[in-house]
């Protein structure tokens, strides 16, 4: 539709059919479709559903044409809703969950997976995807690490912006596209002890360096739609704040599309004791800036009172409103509403051979090699025994993957028997995911309990390790145990797979561990008995495959930690690009009192960001310089020559880190800045280049302006964020 009809269009809506727009329904209003928040009763008409604006969590080519025709037939002025639903790491065809798809440092892989998850949703019926989720973490206790693809902002930004363009593409109205959300704006990730809802503190430095430049990325990259995170910042929810939709996300961000509250949020502004009643909460959301209600009666009940009141202008409620139809036009609801909603082509498409290949390749990208000793990857074949609850569980898509249908999943198992050199392998649970007495709720429902008699099956795990070469112990969190409202003030692994771990140890020490889950754990345990750690993350519908094929060495590991795993949860919030504090302290933890640092604990985590290991090895040459100054306006190049010097074919994915070594305000002792992976033989060398110019050395200054400051500055160049491959250089 031409902009001046649409104008046209609104002109001549009513006041309630403009505030119809504003709302999104649950999808079980028309008894179908997933509850990610509590079911409030939302008291609605029949004529509030006559006009809403969308649906979430409708799925399903069939069920979405129906429910568009009969909608459309009877609202007044023939407006298509918008179908919304949380479509994270997959439609049907599951890939790695965000964390490990952070981990492939591999953005094309990574918009691949969100253009086969759009191709699939669209096919049925959905236009528009919550994600990506560019919060940035470094709390493991968080149960949403697992939708975040980690703690750089960096890598965060690249990565929501490989995302919008695979699920946008150049356009989203083409076929097989849909519009994404950017989400949770804004700090969502930085909760206050890792529980999920809970405050958000941040120095509005901090909130501008670290936190913006991820969503800034996905903004940049032109997603659709923003949501308004459940947090406070600076004690105001999201929904309730002007300043940072209005300011900074319009104004300073340049965002010209829609906002959406998050789930039940604008009722919640009650329970946060900013509104006093609905009401209140109505006229306070809309005035921040949020255009859609989002499975709350707030906007429903009460904007209407309102505008009638003059307390509301009405072109508030315009304005909005234009937005929300700007999206339907975008998308071209208008000419066809059913968008690409096609049984056929559902049929084609979910689940197809080259969806799946595509999540296989991407969760072996994800992989990320912790440790290796005595070469026990990869393995020749049949000489081990593959143990723990992870070896037949169905359970390898994350907590979000709530389209999916678990029975699609390929286990270790049956990956297992179905490839030539494992098909004999002995196998056998050991033990249950979680410990009895630790029940988990799912999304909708508590997850169903894995019925072990623990004697018999530690025993029989015993016995099978006893006399195998090696054993693949397969543990982890249980994918209900991360996600929403899934933080946790522990993170070790159950204690029956601790145990199970210990039993394995006394009869064989040739242990190697696949380890599952939504975020990094205390793996302390792990690295001591194993000689082998495999984090294989949560891997999506074709995670069985890849593991063994992983583990066959078919596939060379080279995912790298997007998130660092901390030595324990005492060290939680943890990041590599922390401030260096006027007493770093680099030694044994028991000497010297008055250094930054723990008496107990190291400072350093179990495993650094950017960290992975590969089947071959990889050395790096000094880093080069292309000169040692540099003027503001000018550039330099900083080279590096990577050499296989193992005996099999590897990818590497060299970082460039970059330290500003004094500067009004206080600099993290380094920054990611760009990252480059490199396919190479055995034997092969090549030269790596990165160009550095002055932008990439800005930073918000002390009086807030972002600029660069002329000084000395270090370049990293290496394997992980702890590499000491460095040379330095003069900004001008
Ligand atoms: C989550 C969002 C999600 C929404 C819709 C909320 O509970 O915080 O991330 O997109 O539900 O399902």
């Amino acid at each position: 539709m031409k902009e001046t009809e649409l104008r046209l269009l609104l002109r001549e809506m009513s006041l309630e059919e403009k505030i119809g727009q504003l709302v999104q329904l649950p999808g079980y209003f028309q008894h179908e479709g997933a509850a990610t928040g509590p079911a409030g009763d939302m008291g609605l008409t029949q004529e509030d559903l006559r006009l809403a604006g969308s649906y979430l969590s409708i799925i399903g080519a069939e069920k979405i044409r129906k429910l568009q025709t009969e909608f459309m037939a009877q609202h007044p002025h023939h407006i298509p809703l918008l179908f919304m639903a949380d479509i994270i790491n997959g439609y049907r065809t599951v890939f790695p969950i965000p964390l490990a798809q952070g981990c492939t440092f591999d953005t094309e892989a990574v918009q691949e997976g969100a253009a086969i998850a759009a191709r699939e949703a669209a096919a049925a019926g959905i236009h528009v995807t919550f994600s990506p989720m560019a919060d940035l973490v470094r709390d493991a206790r968080w149960g949403r690490v697992m939708e975040s693809t980690g703690e750089d902002p960096y890598l965060n930004g690249q990565m929501a912006a490989a995302m919008v363009r695979g699920y946008q593409g150049d356009n989203p109205k083409k076929k097989g596209k849909i519009a994404a959300c950017l989400k949770h704006f804004a700090g969502y990730g930085a909760p206050e002890g890792g529980r999920d809802y809970n405050n958000v503190e941040l120095s509005p430095r901090t909130l501008l360096e670290d936190h913006l430049p991820a969503y800034q990325e996905a903004v940049d990259a032109g997603c659709e739609v923003v949501m308004a995170s459940f947090n406070t910042l600076d004690r105001v929810p999201s929904a309730a704040n002007e300043w940072l939709f209005r300011e900074v996300l319009r104004k300073k961000m340049g965002f010209s599309g829609m906002v959406i509250s998050d789930w039940n949020a604008l009722q919640e502004l009650l329970a946060h004791g900013i509104a006093a009643d609905q009401r209140e909460a109505a006229f306070i959301a809309l005035r921040a800036g949020v255009d859609m209600d989002m499975t709350s009666p707030i906007y429903t009940r009460n904007l209407k009172q309102l505008v009638e009141e003059g307390r509301v202008p009405e072109a508030w409620i315009d304005e909005s409103a234009w937005r929300v139809l700007t999206l339907k036009n975008k998308l071209g609801l208008f000419e066809r509403p059913f968008k690409d909603a096609d049984e056929e082509d559902e049929k084609a498409l979910l689940l197809s051979d080259a969806h799946r290949q595509a999540a296989r390749d991407c969760a072996e990208k994800s992989f990320v090699l912790l440790k290796n000793e005595e070469q026990m990857l990869p393995l020749q074949g049949d000489e081990a025994a593959f143990i723990g609850p992870y070896v037949g569980s169905p359970y390898l898509n994350g907590a979000w993957s709530i389209f999916a249908d678990d029975q699609d999943t390929v286990t270790v198992k049956a990956a297992l028997s179905r490839h030539p050199k494992t098909k004999k392998a002995p196998t056998a649970p050991g033990c249950p995911i979680n410990d009895p007495d630790q029940p988990v709720m799912g999304f909708q429902q508590p997850v169903a309990q894995d019925n072990l008699e623990p004697e018999t099956a530690l025993n029989e795990a015993v016995s099978i390790a006893k006399s195998a070469q090696k054993v693949v112990l397969c543990l982890g969190e249980h994918r209900e145990c991360t996600g929403e409202a899934a933080s946790r003030g522990d993170l070790t692994l159950p204690k029956c797979q601790l145990r199970l771990l210990e039993a394995v140890a006394a009869v064989n020490e040739n242990i190697i561990v696949v380890l599952f889950g939504g975020r990094p754990m205390d793996i302390r345990p792990l690295k001591e008995k194993a000689k082998a750690i495999l984090a294989a993350w949560l891997p999506g519908t074709e995670g069985g495959n890849a593991v063994v094929r992983t583990l066959l060495g078919e596939s060379n590991p080279s995912g790298r930690l997007s998130m660092c795993f901390p030595y324990c949860v005492g060290q939680v919030p943890i990041h590599y690009n922390h401030l260096n504090t006027g007493r770093p302290y680099h030694g044994d933890c028991h000497a010297g009192r008055f250094g930054s640092k723990y008496q107990d604990i190291p400072n350093e985590p179990l495993y650094p960001f950017g960290f992975g290991l590969s089947y071959t090895a990889f050395s790096y040459s000094p880093v080069r310089l292309s000169a040692d100054r540099m003027t503001k306006q000018g550039s330099l190049t900083a080279s590096v020559t990577i050499t296989n010097t193992g005996t099999c074919p590897g990818t590497e994915t060299v970082q460039l880190y970059l330290r500003d070594l004094a500067a009004s305000v206080a600099r993290p002792v380094r920054m990611l800045k760009g990252f480059r992976k490199v396919a190479l033989a055995p034997g092969e060398s090549r030269e790596v280049s990165f160009t550095v110019t002055e932008d990439m050395l800005r930073f918000y200054d002390l009086s807030m302006r972002y600029v660069s400051e002329p000084g000395d500055f270090e370049i990293f160049l290496g394997p992980d964020s702890q590499t000491q491959n460095k040379a330095r250089f003069t900004l001008e």
